[in-house]
């Protein structure tokens, strides 16, 4: 088969692959997205659902807030609990800025429905993905697209590939340098079909360990337990998990309403941060390039932040100019790392540390002193709501 050509080939039909593709579109510029799972796979993923305020706009901007504007719940601001007690951290008040509740599900079922009423090409079910040449000005992607073989001729090669892809995988080792951080622990996360029991996000610090409300819907909750990482999903009946929600959520006054759990799972936690998120004319975006524990909700945040950049960057480049494209690197990973300090002190302040369960109670102790400043300080509030609502940089 001749090669297909194309400006921008993506790997990745993610979040970040699909808006990036979308943004490019908005911009006048062709892409080709590769995937190698099925687009129901891509579809049934469920992860976190937080959306700053700069990512409403963006998704907005780019015409994709029709249901986002309808169905995402606006929330005002967040509880912090510890100590049995519940102290609120009211963001609009604070900073006039606010974050809506939408499950990146949502984002990535909108972003499947554009695509498919634009006529994207996107090719799901791709086999033996494989990136070439990208040290030169020509490189170009291989795979197998029911039954044949495929290549595209592309002027760039973007990486929206997660985590686990071939995208970062494919820069030497010699221009590379990993950063990262394992957490002793991991969430257990579950879906139920019950009204969540609270108006807003609510994060808590228990001697037994962290816990989280959440919720997808008027209907629907999504709630979180900090276990061990080493722990099987088949140790958690429906009734231990509620009855831990329970005891860790709990404060006089206040129901914890149960319903059905349709979908649980563990997830473990990291950090991490690749040193370089471009190499010759690869660019990488996304989970490809940077992960977060969860506990901030800038995973997805994240790799709209790089999207905006790249596709702002490539229109540049289009009109003849590079200085962006040049910058993208290191301008995406100056906001990253910030976001990393603050994923990482929300998830040190709220967690337990598994040896101090056990012996002193020092680590316990210094954290409820943290929490107890940052909720009654107005420039500690300040600070969480700055970087909670997402950073402006
Ligand atoms: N070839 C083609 N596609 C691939 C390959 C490959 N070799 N390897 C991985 N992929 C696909 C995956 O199947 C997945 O659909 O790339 C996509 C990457 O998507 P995500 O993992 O969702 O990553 P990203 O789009 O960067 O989204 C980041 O997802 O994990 C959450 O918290 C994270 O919210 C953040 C968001
Ligand atoms: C979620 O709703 O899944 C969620 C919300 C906030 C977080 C993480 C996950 O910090």
């Amino acid at each position: 088969m001749s090669p297909e050509t194309t400006p921008v080939a993506i790997i990745g039909a993610g979040p970040a692959g699909l808006l990036l593709s979308w943004a490019l579109r908005d911009a006048g510029i062709n892409s080709i997205v590769v995937e190698n799972r099925s687009q129901e796979y891509v579809l049934a993923r469920i992860r976190a659902g937080v959306l700053e305020q700069g990512s409403v706009e963006y998704l907005t901007r780019l015409g994709l807030g029709d249901r986002l504007k309808v169905e995402g719940m606006e929330h005002d601001g967040i509880y912090l609990q510890y100590g049995g007690e519940r102290h609120r951290v009211d963001f609009n008040d604070l900073i006039g800025r606010t974050v809506t509740v939408y499950g990146q599900q949502q984002v990535v079922k909108d972003l499947v429905a554009a695509h498919e009423g634009a006529g994207s090409t996107i090719y799901y079910e791709a086999t033996d993905v494989a990136v070439h040449d990208l040290e030169s000005a020509t490189p170009s992607v291989t795979f197998v697209y029911d039954g044949e073989q495929h290549t595209l001729a592309a002027d760039f090669v973007v990486g929206a590939d997660g985590f686990h892809g071939i995208c970062r995988a494919s820069i030497p080792a010699s221009a590379l340098t990993l950063f990262d951080r394992s957490y002793p622990f991991a969430w257990l996360g579950i879906l139920a079909d019950v009204a969540p029991s609270t108006d807003e996000l609510i994060y808590a610090l228990h001697e037994d360990g962290f816990a989280m409300h959440s919720m997808r819907s008027p209907e629907v909750s999504r709630l979180y337990l900090q276990v061990d990482p080493g722990d099987d999903i088949a140790n958690w009946s429906d009734e231990r998990i509620w009855q831990a929600l329970q005891t860790r959520l709990g404060v006089a006054g206040w129901t914890l309403a149960e319903g059905a759990i349709t979908d649980k799972s563990i997830t473990p936690m990291r950090s991490f941060v690749a040193s370089t998120l471009a190499h010759g004319s690869l660019f990488l975006v996304g989970d490809a390039g940077h992960i977060v524990p969860p506990t901030g909700a800038k995973g997805l945040n994240s790799a709209i932040s790089d999207v905006t950049q790249l596709a702002e960057a490539l229109t540049a480049h289009y009109k003849n100019d590079d200085a962006l494209l040049g910058r993208y690197s290191e301008t995406a990973l100056a906001r990253q790392w910030r976001v990393q300090q603050f994923s990482r002190w929300m998830t040190d302040m709220l967690h337990r540390s598994p040896g101090d369960l056990q012996s002193d109670r020092f680590d316990y102790r210094s954290q409820v002193g943290q929490l107890d400043y940052v909720t009654h300080s107005a420039f500690a509030q300040r600070m969480l709501a700055e970087q909670y609502t997402g950073l402006r940089l």
